[in-house]
C-alpha cells in the first residue's frame, strides 16, 4: 500500500491550489500560504468563527461549514466569512420580562418563521433550531435556553432563512431571559459568591494576578477539573 497523500485541487478567493485532501479548510488554507488573522479562533469547533461558505465545481448547490472541521474536496471554491452581520436588538434585560409580548419587540421577525427547517439542516452543531424558534415564538424559553446552548454563533442559520431569522442573537436572548427571571437561583453559586466577595479567595487571586504566562499555563494544565 502507498504512504502517498493524494492532492486535491481547491479555489481560495478565486486563485488554484493544490493540496493534501486529509487536511480541513482551514489548515489547507495555511498550506498554502494564508495567514489566518480573521475567521479563526479554537480550531476546534468551539468558537464560531470560522464559518466558510463553498461550491463544488459543476454543483450548483452553495455549502456551508466551518473551515476548522470541514475537510477539503476536490474542485471546492472557497470564500470566509469573516463576521456574519446579523442584527442585534439592544435592551435592559432588567426592563424585559420573558414574555412574547416583549420578545416580539426585540426580535419581531422571529414570528415570521415559515417552518423551511434550513437553519437546523445548516447547522454545525446539529442544534435543532427551527425548534428553538418555535419555543421562543411560544414563550418557552426554558427549552428554547436548553436547545440552543451549544450554539456558536457562526451565523450560518442567518445565511440560509428566508425571511432573515438572526437565529443565534434571538438564542441569546432567550438564555438571558431563562437566566435572570426563570431558573432557579444556584445555592453553591451564591456561597461562592459569598465568600469571593469575604475575601476568602484573595491569596489565590493574589497569585493568579502575579503569575506569568509560564506559571499560568502550568496552573491551567495542572488544573483540577470537576468530574
Ligand atoms: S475556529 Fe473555532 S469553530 Fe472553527
Amino acid at each position: 500500500m502507498s504512504d502517498t497523500i493524494a492532492m486535491v485541487d481547491i479555489f481560495i478567493m478565486g486563485k488554484r491550489y493544490t493540496v493534501p485532501e486529509t487536511l480541513t479548510i482551514m489548515n489547507a488554507m495555511e498550506y498554502a500560504g494564508y495567514q489566518l488573522k480573521r475567521g479563526c479562533g479554537c480550531r476546534a469547533g468551539f468558537c464560531g468563527a470560522c464559518a466558510t461558505v463553498y461550491r463544488i465545481a459543476g454543483d450548483y448547490e452553495l455549502k456551508v461549514g466551518l473551515a476548522c472541521q470541514t475537510k477539503v474536496e476536490d474542485g471546492m471554491y472557497l470564500a470566509q466569512i469573516p463576521f456574519f452581520p446579523g442584527r442585534k436588538a439592544y435592551y435592559d434585560l432588567e426592563e424585559i420580562k420573558p414574555s412574547v409580548a416583549h420578545f416580539a419587540q426585540l426580535y419581531p421577525e422571529v414570528y415570521r418563521c415559515l417552518g423551511c427547517s434550513s437553519c437546523t439542516k445548516v447547522c454545525p452543531q446539529d442544534i435543532d433550531v427551527m425548534q428553538y424558534i418555535a419555543y421562543i415564538q411560544r414563550g418557552d424559553f426554558a427549552k428554547a435556553a436548553d436547545i440552543s446552548f451549544d450554539c456558536l454563533m457562526c451565523g450560518l442559520c442567518v445565511s440560509r432563512c428566508p425571511v432573515n431569522i438572526v437565529h443565534y442573537n434571538a438564542a441569546l436572548t432567550a438564555r438571558r431571559l431563562y437566566s435572570r427571571y426563570i431558573a432557579r437561583p444556584d445555592a453553591f453559586l451564591a456561597e461562592r459568591t459569598r465568600a469571593i466577595e469575604e475575601g476568602k479567595f484573595d491569596a489565590e487571586i493574589g497569585v493568579l494576578v502575579s503569575a506569568n504566562q509560564e506559571k499560568l499555563q502550568k496552573l491551567y494544565d495542572n488544573r483540577e477539573i470537576e468530574k
